[in-house]
């Protein structure tokens, strides 16, 4: 059931905006211009802090929706990942949430993480893909994802249409809590509506994506840099990259590089910049100039007004759509996948079955 596609992972990139749609369809009200959440037996408005817990792609799209959670619905965010939360005597009670994200509703971890919370007294919400999982039925909460099955053990409309829920899910928090006015819940309504068109528009970048395939496919190592919501992002492109093509790659925030991972720099070495443009954009492209200054080659992803401003230099720009901040991940995903994907071709590995590697992780 590949259709016309070589692989599920390319497949399920190119369902993208037609699952974002649906899994948006399922929260928001275009007419009304309102989000709706499914029933839940407890308070939300009463909720002043969530405890964020997944693991790999999952963890990422959770680490993307805190901007949004504090920034719309005001409330402190913390993240950690699942096989570390139990390290932790993380304090629970009645006015926290832990929100746990999972396209299985299977992996350990995360589970276990659920019960523990659970056990404690605190209500769970859980964003998951598989209805009939453990996740969905033990969550006080269920915000699915109707991504359909995922079959490409790395995930990527899985992680889209998580991305998708969450923003729902801030909107809509923010909503309960007062912290925006319904002007502001119909214009980030709308703008979410636009989401899947501006997708569709990113699958477009295909073929420039695969003309630097060759070229980065040799490299032994990769940096991905990225500020604020980028800058998960950036760690998302270094987890696809090494997860499919083998080559070691790492994502940083954008301002640490200075700190340390500067010193690998060299013209061995491609650095691949997610800069929107933005308030965050200046920022990031002193950083690249860094990178670019000791001989580093530079792939900038970006939008017309940022590659407008700063293109030159580049081993390679990549347009994607010009489109609200507030859904930009949704966007950047694509070309982040593609890029990966395509690497992984050029190096000849098995997209769809890395080794080492099990769609579902349901061991400690
Ligand atoms: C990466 C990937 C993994 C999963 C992680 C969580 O492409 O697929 O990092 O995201 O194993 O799995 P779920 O979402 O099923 O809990």
């Amino acid at each position: 059931e590949k259709g016309n596609h070589r692989h599920f992972m390319e497949k399920e990139i190119h369902e993208q905006p037609i699952v974002v749609a649906q899994t948006l369809g399922a929260y928001l009200d275009p007419l009304a211009e309102t989000v709706g959440l499914p029933p839940c037996d407890f308070d939300l408005a009463a909720i002043t802090r969530i405890q964020i817990v997944a693991c790999g792609t999952a963890l990422l799209a959770g680490h993307v929706a805190s901007y949004w959670l504090e920034s719309l619905a005001r409330i402190p965010v913390a993240i950690e990942n699942a096989s570390e939360f139990r390290y932790r005597e993380p304090v629970c009670g009645p006015d926290a949430l832990l929100l746990v994200i999972s396209q299985s509703g299977e992996t350990a971890d995360t589970l276990a993480a659920l019960r523990h919370a659970r056990a404690a007294g605190q209500k769970v919400a859980a964003v998951v893909n598989v209805p009939s999982s453990t996740m969905a039925r033990e969550a006080d909460l269920l915000l699915p994802t109707h991504a359909g099955p995922e079959i490409g053990v790395a995930s990527t409309k899985a992680f889209t249409c998580q991305l998708a829920v969450l923003a729902a899910f801030a909107v809509a928090l923010a909503r309960l809590r007062g912290t925006i006015d319904a002007e502001a819940e119909a214009a980030h309504v709308r703008m979410l509506t636009e989401a899947p068109a501006a997708m569709n528009a990113a699958l477009a970048l295909e073929a420039p994506i695969q003309a630097l395939a060759q070229p980065l496919s040799r490299a032994q190592d990769i940096l991905y840099i990225g500020r604020g919501p980028d800058f998960p992002m950036a760690l998302e492109g270094a987890l696809k990259l090494k997860e499919i093509s083998y080559i070691h790659a790492e994502g940083y925030a954008a301002g640490e590089l200075k700190h340390g991972p500067i010193a690998l720099v060299d013209e061995h070495m491609p650095v691949i910049v997610i800069a929107p443009s933005g308030p965050r954009f200046e920022k990031t492209i002193s950083n690249m100039a860094e990178v670019m200054a000791r001989g580093g080659q530079v792939v900038l992803i970006s939008d017309a007004a940022g590659l407008a401003a700063q293109a030159a230099g580049t081993m390679a720009a990549i347009e994607v759509p010009q489109v609200p901040s507030f859904i930009q991940p949704l966007v950047m995903a694509v070309p982040v996948q593609l890029l990966a994907y395509h690497v992984a071709l050029a190096k000849g590995t098995d997209v769809d079955q890395p080794r080492n590697l099990a769609k579902s992780v349901t061991v400690e």
